[in-house]
């Protein structure tokens, strides 16, 4: 049996295993199974002994450990490297290897919504949250030039991208460019229905062309992308970016590239 996992601290949201059972029935690992386990600090080594033992063949590392869990690494992709953030495990030739696929499982997604790579380095985006996540979607738009303006409220932590992404511009939290192109909320404000970010984006009536982008996928529509609809800009959530993420990781893990098809989005939407 090849066992793989999701692991983090809340768990029970995630719906990784829905999706990685379903695409291994589909594609006929009938012995593979895919489990979610909450874990504390204190576990991480020992979840990687089990890779190391061929207890476990693969991982996926949720919040908030995707940081905390490289100390235990032999070795990290580029984009682990440049991001300093791990969500996929799983080992070769007896190095147990940490990789990102949550940063191209991103760029994917908002690639659709820039028409025109040429010009995209002439496109503003402004990034809410400095969190776990955060490097992984500002290092692919850094890299191709875009202006970025990122705004956490814990100003510390924006100061510490900075150190990682110089070309980036810090606003205090509350603050906001005048004008950018799309918007990217990468803050957990949301997960709960009531949330609201209190940052006031009226003067965005009506411009069908700034994209109000929000990682949360669960609810499908937070208050966020809610106000944006109603403004009538364009919305999306971060059900692509997760299934992006998901086909990589279970392409590292099984050389199978699974294909979004009607009962994978079912499989969201039932939830
Ligand atoms: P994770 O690793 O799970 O993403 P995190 O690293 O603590 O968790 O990131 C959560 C993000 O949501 C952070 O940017 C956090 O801001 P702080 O750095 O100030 O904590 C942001 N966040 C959470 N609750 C918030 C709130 N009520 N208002 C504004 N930002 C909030």
């Amino acid at each position: 049996m090849k066992k793989y996992l999701v692991i983090g601290n809340p768990i029970e949201h995630s719906l990784s295993p829905l999706i990685h059972n379903y695409w291994m029935k589909k594609y006929k690992l009938i012995d593979s199974i895919y489990e979610k386990r909450k874990v504390e600090e204190k576990d991480l080594k020992d979840v990687i002994k089990e890779i190391r033992d061929d207890e476990i063949a693969g991982v996926n590392v949720t919040v908030p450990f995707k940081k905390r869990i490289i100390p235990f690494l032999d070795e990290l992709d580029f984009t682990a490297k440049e991001t300093e953030s791990v969500n996929t495990i799983y080992k070769v030739k007896k190095k147990i290897i940490g990789c990102n696929t949550d940063s191209s499982g991103f760029f994917q997604t908002i690639i659709n919504f820039i028409p025109g790579e040429a010009s995209m380095n002439s496109k503003h985006v402004f990034i809410l949250g400095a969190g776990g996540v955060t490097s992984s979607i500002i290092y692919p738009l850094h890299k191709r030039g875009l202006k970025i303006t990122v705004s956490n409220r814990t100003r510390k932590r924006t100061e510490e991208l900075k150190k990682k992404f110089p070309k980036i511009e810090v606003l205090d939290w509350g603050q906001r460019p005048l004008v950018f192109d799309i918007v990217i909320n990468t803050t957990s404000v949301g997960l709960t229905k009531s949330d609201k970010i209190d940052i006031n984006f009226d003067n965005c009536k009506k411009n069908k062309k700034i994209l109000f982008y929000d990682l949360i996928y669960n609810p499908k529509e937070t208050n966020f992308l809610k106000e944006a609809r109603l403004r009538g800009n364009k919305t999306v959530n971060g059900q692509m970016m997760f299934l992006n993420q998901a086909i990589c990781a279970f392409n590292l893990w099984t050389n199978i590239k699974p294909t979004i098809d009607k009962e994978t989005l079912k499989l969201l939407s039932n939830d």
